[in-house]
Parts: structure tokens; sequence; C-alpha cells
């Protein structure tokens, strides 16, 4: 069970984000009720990255410890930890290029100033402006896809923080070790080179109404609980659940989807499988080496 000292540690990170989501550049738009946005090509400053064959992934990784710490609403961890070897296909779980990448504080990105080559703009509702309303085209079209169908079912999303480039995560990155102090910092915010937002393949969400964004009250607005429910359908996973900061590295980020693909969310989903390190036999990363 978690600690009463890791729950304060999460409400004074959930706080110091709150506080500084407002002056950086990824932070939310004053109205999350922004204009929907045409697709368009990708960005400029887009280097294009070699692309490795799709490869075999549990094989050659190294096993981990299952999870330390879980909690009633989160999923419960199976001890099965591989991907079910009748998936049609497997990723490599290093090229940022792949579905699969698992970036975390033991596995940055390489290259760390990686820039996806397919960067494009979904036409969603955006609550952001720049680079942030970008993702790769995979992901770009699996988002179109979600957030249409939460809006058939009443629910608002919009985009509140996509691709962020290295240089970008240099500045939140010390915007948030300025405001909550390093620690603080490291629970809620990905070092340069460390940070799903740089691989295209992860977006943050607000909701319509534009209620707590980046805030731990977010979870309790529609958009979140319907993200919770339904985003698997669409090849997501919430990257960063509730309680399970020791094995991902992050207090819980109700916000931060990630895509792994439709097969291998639903299969996490069905499993009750909650984090990527445990789904694909990886070691925990609660801190930098
Ligand atoms: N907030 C997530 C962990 C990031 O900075 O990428
Ligand atoms: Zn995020």
């Amino acid at each position: 069970m978690p600690s009463r000292r890791a729950f304060a540690g999460f409400l004074t990170a959930g706080a110091g984000l709150a506080a500084l989501t407002a002056c950086t550049p990824d932070g939310p738009a004053s109205s999350a009720a922004g204009a929907s946005a045409t697709p368009s090509a990708a960005a400029s400053n887009a280097t294009p990255t070699q692309v490795t064959a799709v490869t075999p992934a549990a094989a050659t990784e190294p096993s981990s410890a299952p999870p330390s710490a879980a909690h009633s609403q989160a999923p419960t961890p199976s001890q099965a930890a591989a991907p079910s070897q009748s998936a049609a296909k497997q990723f490599s779980l290093t090229d940022p290029a792949s579905q699969w990448v698992v970036v975390n504080k033991h596995r940055p990105l390489n290259p760390q100033n990686y820039v996806p080559a397919d960067l494009v703009q979904p036409n969603i509702r955006l609550a952001v402006t720049g680079e942030a309303t970008l993702m790769n085209s995979t992901t770009a079209a699996a988002a179109e896809k979600m957030f249409a169908a939460a809006a058939a079912e009443g629910v608002i999303m919009a985009l509140a923080s996509g691709y962020r480039s290295y240089s970008t995560q240099v500045v939140t990155y010390n915007g948030y070790v300025a405001n909550s102090g390093q620690a603080a910092a490291d629970r809620a915010s990905a070092r340069p080179g460390h940070s799903e937002h740089q691989t295209g393949w992860s977006f943050d969400i607000a909701d319509g109404g534009g209620a707590c964004s980046f805030q731990p009250c977010f979870a309790d607005q529609p958009a979140a609980i319907w993200a919770k429910a339904n985003a698997h359908k669409f090849g997501f996973i919430v990257r960063y659940p509730w309680m399970f900061h020791e094995t991902t590295g992050y207090f819980y980020e109700s916000w931060h989807l990630r895509y792994i693909g439709v097969e291998a969310a639903t299969e996490m989903n069905t499993r009750g499988i909650a984090t990527l390190e445990e789904y694909f036999g990886l070691e925990a990363a609660p801190d930098y080496l």
C-alpha cells in the first residue's frame, strides 16, 4: 500500500506542476475550447530518422522484478510479464521510431536529440500551439479516431501537449526544478532526452471544459474517465497510472496517453497490466541511474 509520505509527495508534486504549467511553453492554454486544426505536413525541423525493421522484442530484453506499488483502483498486476506470444507483430523496445519503444529513467532516447521523421498536426481540438500540436503520423491518426469516438459519446477532449523537442524539454524540466526542486521535478517531468513526448508517441489531453488540466483532479474530469475506460480500443494506455511511480518513475498522470497499438493496449487492459515495464518484462525505473 502507498505510504502517507509517498502520497504527500504526490500532492506536492501536483501542486507544483499546476503552478508551473501556467508558465511553460507546453502548459495548457487559457482555454481548452480552441479551434480544430487541419492536418499539415511534417514539421520543417524534423530530421529523418532511420526506422529499423520490426524485431522480436521480449527475447532480447532483461526481465525485472514486479511492480512494488499497487492501488485498489489500479489494475491488479499480472504475474506474466511478456506480451502474448500470439501477438501478430513485435516491435523494437529501443528504436524511438517503434511503437513499443520504452523510454523511462533507465532508458533514455537513442539518439538523445531524436526527432520523429513524420510529425503531423492531428485534426483534433487543440488547447495548445506550436510544436506541442504535433505527434507522429500513426499516433495522430489514432488520436483523431479516439477524439471523434469520445465526442460521439458526448465527451470533449482537447490536446494539451503533444510532441516536445529535446530543447523544449530542457526548458520544461528546468522550470519544474526552479519551481519545485529537483526531487519533485523528477517525479513529474522527464529530464531532457528521457521524455516520451520527444518520441511523438505520447500526448497529454485536456477536458473540453478546461478544468483541472495537468492537476490531480483531472482524473475526475469526463475526458480522463472516458480515456481510462476506452483509450485501449484506439491503441493508447495511460502511461503513468495511479501508484505505480515506483515502477514508472512518475506520479499519476491521468492526462498522459501513449500509443502502443490496439493489440498491445487491449492485451494490457485484458490482462490487467498497468505499466509498459511490467508488460515487456523490464526493470522498474523509479530513479535515474
Ligand atoms: N511528464 C512526463 C513524465 C514527461 O515529462 O515526459
Ligand atoms: Zn505527458
